[in-house]
């Protein structure tokens, strides 16, 4: 599948500018980037929740997509309920498990901590099959081992469904285990894209050399 090319501007300043962008069905994409780069931007373009300078939409509505924003809002409702406003009844009370959430599934979800909302959040997107799953940091306020958990879920839905994954993440180890592909944002414009092994391990332009050298271990293999 392939996006529009897009802008976005904001009060007059142009956050993000970005060119036709292709993404594959049952392969994960990583997003990186410095804060503001424009990464959640494009994720909400994506999301159809915020439309690009012009109008319209920038991605086939014949496609499917689910998103996990960077910061969930919980309904007033029990953590349980939250989940399955989703519709996938039958895989929420297995995904609850498995992220450890079925201690907490009557408590009421406003008043789960940081880390059980975005687990919450991610049971939620994870419930029900789709063409492009969107994950703005699912794991930022996650602790090791539910991260670590998260992974594994992510790259078996992606297996099983066959849809395509767009991950934004800090995480470099995370793109690193997960990516197939990776694209670089850079002061809102695409800098560097390609398989994951080229631009986290062997990047051609030195801002992205300088920007994985500040997650240690700049562009060497670990
Ligand atoms: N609603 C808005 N109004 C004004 N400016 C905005 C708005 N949304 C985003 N911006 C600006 O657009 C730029 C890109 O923001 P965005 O949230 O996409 O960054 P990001 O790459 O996701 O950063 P982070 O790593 O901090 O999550 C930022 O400079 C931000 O201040
Ligand atoms: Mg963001």
């Amino acid at each position: 599948m392939r996006t529009e090319a897009c802008a976005k501007t904001f009060g007059g300043r142009t956050v993000l500018r970005l060119p036709p962008i292709e993404l594959t069905p049952g392969r994960l994409c990583a997003v990186v980037g410095a804060n503001g780069s424009g990464k959640s931007t494009f994720a909400r373009l994506l999301a159809g929740v915020l439309p690009p300078d012009g109008g319209g939409i920038i991605l086939s509505p014949s496609v499917k997509v689910r998103y996990m924003p960077q910061k969930s809002y919980p309904f007033r409702l029990s953590t349980r309920s939250n989940i399955l406003l989703s519709g996938g009844g039958e895989r929420a009370g297995e995904l609850m498990e498995a992220l450890r959430l079925g201690h907490l599934a009557r408590q009421r979800a406003t008043g789960l901590s940081g880390g059980e909302t975005a687990r919450m959040a991610l049971a939620r997107v994870l419930s029900r099959p789709c063409g492009l799953l969107i994950l703005d940091e699912p794991t930022a306020s996650m602790d090791m081992e539910s991260a670590i958990l998260a992974e594994g879920l992510i790259q078996t839905y992606c297996a099983e469904t066959g849809c395509a994954v767009l991950l934004i993440t800090h995480d470099l180890q995370q793109a690193r285990r997960l990516a197939g592909d990776v694209l670089f944002l850079y002061q809102g414009l695409l800098w560097e894209q390609g398989p994951a092994e080229k631009v986290l391990f062997s990047p051609e332009r030195p801002e992205t050399r300088r920007f994985l050298e500040f997650y240690g271990g700049g562009g060497e293999r670990p």
